[in-house]
This record gives C-alpha cells, structure tokens and sequence, in this order.
C-alpha cells in the first residue's frame, strides 16, 4: 500500500512542478499599458506612472541592466493591425532614455535590430 503511494506522489509533484513552470514562462512581464498613449500619440510625453513601470517591472535598476524583457515586451504588443512599426515602435524603443534611466541600463543594447538609445 504504501509502497504504491509514493510514485504516484511524486509523479503529482513533478506535474505541479511543470505547471509551476510553464506558467513563469507564460507571463514574462508585459508592455506597461499606462505607456501606451506615449506611443501611440508622439506629441505627448512619457508620464511618471508609465516610467516607475518600465523601471519596475523589467528591473532598469543597474547601469548593467539588460533590456532583453523590455525588448520582449514591445515585440509582444499587438495593435488592431499588427506589431508595433515606424515611429511608434521608435518611441517605444527610446522610453528608457525619455524616462531618464540611461543610467539604469547598459548602452548599444539592440532591440529589433535597432540599438536602442541612451544607456550608460
Ligand atoms: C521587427 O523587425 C521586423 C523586420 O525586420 C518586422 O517584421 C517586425 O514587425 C518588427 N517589429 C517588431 C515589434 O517586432
């Protein structure tokens, strides 16, 4: 009896350790919706809100800091008629350095191709 409890234990425990996982990976942190008329509106600046964000969630807090999650994140945006493009994604590749954290992120840092502004 107890013999056949424990593989079934532990096969629950890898499960749920799987499920654990996969859900990490699906929900890497995402573009910051309160930055998202600084993007789609190029007259306007980026707010304190949307940038505490940008710092916060992709952990700009190091002159060091990698924009991989960041970088991510704008490829993950998905308008009515696609990705983002042309200006907009500009805008967006360059809110780090509009927020004034370019020295919370490692400069020449590509993101699309594109090396994204600013940086230490
Ligand atoms: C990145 O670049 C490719 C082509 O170089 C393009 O098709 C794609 O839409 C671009 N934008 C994003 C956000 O990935």
């Amino acid at each position: 009896m107890m013999k056949a409890a424990a593989p079934a234990a532990t096969a629950v425990l890898v499960v749920m350790a799987m499920m654990v996982g996969s859900a990490q990976a699906a929900c890497p942190p995402q573009f910051p919706l309160d930055c998202a008329s600084y993007v789609l509106d190029s007259s306007s600046v980026p707010g304190k809100i949307c940038c505490i964000e940008v710092q916060n969630n992709f952990q700009l807090v190091k002159p060091t800091a990698s924009l991989k999650s960041y970088c991510e994140a704008i490829k993950g945006v998905k308008l009515y008629n696609g990705p983002l493009t042309g200006t907009e994604l500009s805008l967006a590749l360059g809110l780090p350095q509009k927020c004034q954290l370019s020295d919370q992120y490692k400069k020449g840092q590509k993101c699309n191709g594109t090396i994204m502004p600013g940086g230490s």
